[in-house]
């Protein structure tokens, strides 16, 4: 590891210097990630345990990461006490997923991390996972015409910062489907960066529909922390629930 890495990745720098400088708030994120009382949490490239702090409820929680520093702090952290709260520092496995089977996959920050064979592989094993009923990733992300936002992700740590179409083609390649993405801005008033956060299901869309609905996404590349319009969601859970009903997905899986 660089000391650059070394140093942009210390805890203290990634918790406490970060969200001055880039503004960060992940609220959009977790909520995004809808996750219940029963919900069993594969939090993958946990870092740190953010998560602990905006994850209000679940049935059990399991955090892996690569970085033992992470990790160490994460267990250290008092939200680590909460009941069912795991933490390990490992690459997370085929096994693991079919010991925990989760229901909730989080991937905060992790894709622009891996190359596209290793996230391929990490997506595909969500694919394969009857239990996973939603994932969500958020990463840094390349924009058009965004010179501050591509500033920032140029100096980011992670070494596989893409452009939109190179997130798409990772979900594509696992084979599961974009049920939500959005751009959202690291923090609603002070954030400087745009992030790029897609809600992932297991359940394979027609063509026609993933055209239909891509098309869409992409004209509304809005304001990103604006709240989905409760209208909009709408249509999208009654087009999902037309798509169950015809039995090519799981109805409520977003
Ligand atoms: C940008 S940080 C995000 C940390 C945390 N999710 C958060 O929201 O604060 C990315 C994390 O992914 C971890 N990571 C990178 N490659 C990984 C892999 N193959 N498996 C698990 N974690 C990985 C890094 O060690 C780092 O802690």
């Amino acid at each position: 590891m660089s000391l650059y890495d070394r140093i942009l990745g210390h805890p203290f720098v990634y918790h406490h210097i970060r969200p001055l400088v880039v503004g960060i708030d992940y609220t959009p994120q977790y909520e995004a990630l809808d996750a219940g009382p029963d919900a069993r949490i594969l939090d993958i490239g946990c870092g740190g345990g953010d998560a602990l702090r905006y994850l209000a409820r679940f049935a059990s929680y399991h955090g892996f990461d690569t970085d033992d520093v992470a990790i160490s702090f994460a267990r250290q952290r008092p939200e680590s006490g909460r009941p069912n709260v795991h933490f390990a520092t490992a690459l997370v496995s085929s096994t693991d997923f079919e010991v925990i089977r989760p229901t909730h996959v989080m991937m905060n920050g992790l894709l622009h991390h891996l190359d596209d064979e290793s996230a391929v592989e990490l997506l595909k094993m969500c694919a394969a996972t009857d239990s996973v009923q939603r994932v969500v990733t958020n990463d840094t992300v390349y924009l058009p015409g965004e010179l501050l936002n591509n500033i920032m992700a140029r100096l980011d740590r992670g070494r596989f910062v893409r452009d939109i179409e190179g997130y798409r083609d990772l979900v594509s390649r696992a084979g599961m489907s974009i049920a939500r993405e959005e751009t959202v801005r690291s923090h609603p008033r002070r954030g400087i960066a745009r992030y790029w956060v897609m809600v992932l299901t297991r359940c394979r869309r027609s063509a026609a529909h993933r055209r239909f609905r891509l098309g869409r996404c992409a004209t509304r590349l809005r304001d990103p922390w604006r709240p989905a319009i409760p209208g909009d969601f709408g249509r999208r859970a009654q087009s999902h629930r037309r798509h169950a009903a015809r039995g090519s997905c799981r109805a409520g899986s977003w």
